[in-house]
């Protein structure tokens, strides 16, 4: 039987032997491996948010809340890292959900949530054979679950439901209630607050949800909310309400487009109101565009805080 000793041992020789080819030169243009890795998970997770026009930046807000909160929660660095990562991988197992049902714009009937459902799952069964699966698993299969028994895909409750999906969950749920959809604005963060207040330790986590109370009454979340990364908020669609994601490279004069209805703005400025440009997108204008500088930001992130402490 191999003992968690010498598991750690070995998993710590390994990176460390990786490592060493990489600063000894042997792999001098490519980052290692679980880098690489790392990334195609997080660009694979990007396109797959962009067949919903309406989700632009959940993931990055996910992630962003998700680490926040572990934090404040008291995890590691290194767990808080991990549960970063699966904020931003969670929802990978949506790739099977058909187009009729992710972009369906009414209430969806029982078969169609029950297609919906099946996300967890479908993520689970993409990560099993992935070298860095293990690491994001609980984050993608069970960020459903509820402490009450009510979630799905395996109807775990209380304390069986692994910490970073509880994490994931509250996060997740609190970025729907503070979003816009098409048949709803989203909710302000007092109001998406106060449901999770209410629900605690049926919906949510108790001690998880009541330190995401804590840190929505400390601090202003708006810098989060209705962004897509640090600084950069949603552009505003005057028909479809803040729907495009901008890149922090984006330059002002360039030409933008609204995933949703397709109609062209000028990009003005960060914190201006676009300006209708008349024209419309075409399929390259609108093609999924994983922004690599802040993907690269979160895996470097991660690097920094949990591989590189393994090489020292
Ligand atoms: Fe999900």
């Amino acid at each position: 039987m191999v003992t968690r000793q010498f598991r750690q041992h070995f998993n710590r020789s390994m990176m460390i032997s990786r490592l060493a080819n990489y600063f000894l030169g042997k792999n001098e243009v490519a980052p290692p491996s679980d880098y690489r890795l790392l990334t195609s998970l997080l660009s694979l997770a990007w396109v797959v948010e962009a067949r919903d026009p309406y989700t632009g930046g959940h993931l990055w807000r996910v992630s962003r809340f998700a680490n926040m909160l572990a934090r404040k929660a008291g995890l590691s660095d290194k767990d808080a890292w991990v549960v970063s990562i699966g904020g931003f991988l969670h929802d990978l197992g949506k790739i099977a959900v058909p187009d009729a049902v992710l972009k369906k714009a009414d209430r969806l009937t029982d078969e169609e949530f029950a297609a919906i459902k099946t996300h967890p799952d479908v993520g689970r069964t993409l990560l099993a054979q992935h070298p860095l699966g293990a690491v994001v698993l609980d984050a993608v299969y069970s960020h459903h679950e509820r402490p009450d028994g009510k979630g799905y895909p395996q109807g775990l409750s209380g304390s069986a439901i692994p910490r970073a999906s509880a994490i994931i969950g509250i996060c997740d749920a609190f970025d729907a209630m503070t979003s816009n959809r098409p048949y709803r604005k989203g909710m302000p963060v007092e109001q998406a607050l106060s449901i999770i207040a209410k629900n605690l330790g049926t919906q949510f986590d108790r001690e998880f949800g009541e330190a995401f109370l804590q840190l929505g009454r400390a601090e202003n979340l708006y810098h989060i909310v209705e962004h897509s990364d640090e600084g950069i908020p949603l552009q505003r669609c005057f028909g479809c309400g803040p729907t495009m994601v901008v890149k922090r490279e984006t330059t002002v004069g360039a030409s933008i487009f609204c995933p949703v209805c397709h109609g062209g703005y000028t990009f003005t400025g960060l914190l201006a109101v676009p300006e209708p440009s008349g024209k419309l997108a075409n399929a390259a204008d609108i093609q999924a565009d994983p922004d690599e500088e802040l993907i690269a930001r979160i895996v470097g992130k991660a690097w920094d805080t949990y591989l590189a402490p393994l090489a020292r």
